[in-house]
């Protein structure tokens, strides 16, 4: 089997929604044992109750570093080992036009939890696996880290940054035998989007009466030469395979999951 993970044990944090809910899903079945990590203790437990007997839900915030730690610990005392960390958790920001909110604050929280959240993951992990020689590490980042097309901000530089991070990364545990790779997703319906779609409603008067998959739907089929947004198991389908030993030749890459709106003008 492609993306076999039996025996492996996994952590994808931001896991009780959306993108990370299909990562956790789709590694469960290909035979891992999955901590579904997240802010929100409730969502973590009913995705991990929705899995089965192979997750663990298990709060977590990715921008304190006791808390990752303490976490990262409590997985390796129940399974004994953590093979594949997922770095998913994540914030839009508002978008560069917006007068809502406090601007300063927003660059603030966005950088605090998509970048500096992926940075405590990582290092809590890192010691484990080089001690072990073996391990994958797998960043959720987007198309908007490479252009920023219809989003910028505070959220494009704040996905840039991870896929710098992860280049640098992979350089530094290669000689351990870690592999550390990123995944770009274009459009996935999830509450990230739902929020994106009602910003544009508060924004634009015309989109009022709309309902606000309509609009994420109507924003991002154009951009999409595949013509379809892409969905949580497609991403857990392409982290799974980076998870396992199919991809042991992989490192500092960065995959796009994006029906091809990378290749657009
Ligand atoms: N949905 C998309 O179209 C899309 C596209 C490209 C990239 N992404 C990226 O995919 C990832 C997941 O996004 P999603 O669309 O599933 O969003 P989502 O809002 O559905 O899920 C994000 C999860 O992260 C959790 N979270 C937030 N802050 C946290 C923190 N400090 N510590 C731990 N957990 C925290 C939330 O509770 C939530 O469960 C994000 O990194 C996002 O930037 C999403």
């Amino acid at each position: 089997m492609l993306g076999d993970l039996t025996g492996k044990n996994a952590l994808v944090t931001g896991a009780g929604s959306g993108i990370g809910a299909g990562i956790a899903a789709v590694m469960a079945q290909q035979g891992a044992s999955v901590a579904v990590a997240d802010l929100h203790k409730g969502r973590a437990d009913e995705v991990a109750a929705g899995i089965g007997r192979s997750a663990m839900p298990v709060r977590m915030d990715v921008t304190d570093s006791a808390s990752v730690e303490a976490a990262v610990r409590l997985v390796i005392s129940e399974w004994g080992s953590l093979d594949v960390l997922v770095n998913n958790a994540g914030v839009a920001s508002a978008p560069e036009h917006s007068t809502e909110g406090d601007r300063e604050e927003d660059w603030d929280v966005t950088f605090s939890i998509n970048v500096k959240g992926v940075v405590h993951c990582c290092d809590a992990v890192k010691t484990h696996m080089k001690e072990r020689r073996r391990g994958k590490i797998i960043s959720i980042a987007s198309m908007g880290g490479h252009a920023p097309r219809l989003m910028g901000g505070a959220y494009a530089a704040s996905k840039a940054a991870v896929l710098r991070y992860t280049k640098g990364l992979a350089h530094e545990l290669a000689p351990f035998n870690v592999n550390v790779n990123a995944i770009c997703p274009g459009a996935v319906w999830t509450r990230f989007q739902e929020g994106g779609a009602r910003a544009m409603q508060r924004s634009d008067p015309s989109l009022a009466g709309r309902a606000p998959e309509q609009i994420f739907l109507d924003r991002y089929e154009s951009v999409i030469p595949l013509g379809r947004p892409q969905t949580p198991e497609d991403i857990g389908k392409m982290a799974a395979f980076l998870a396992s030993e199919d991809a042991r030749n992989v490192t500092g890459q960065c995959v796009h999951v994006d029906g091809g709106a990378i290749i657009r003008d």
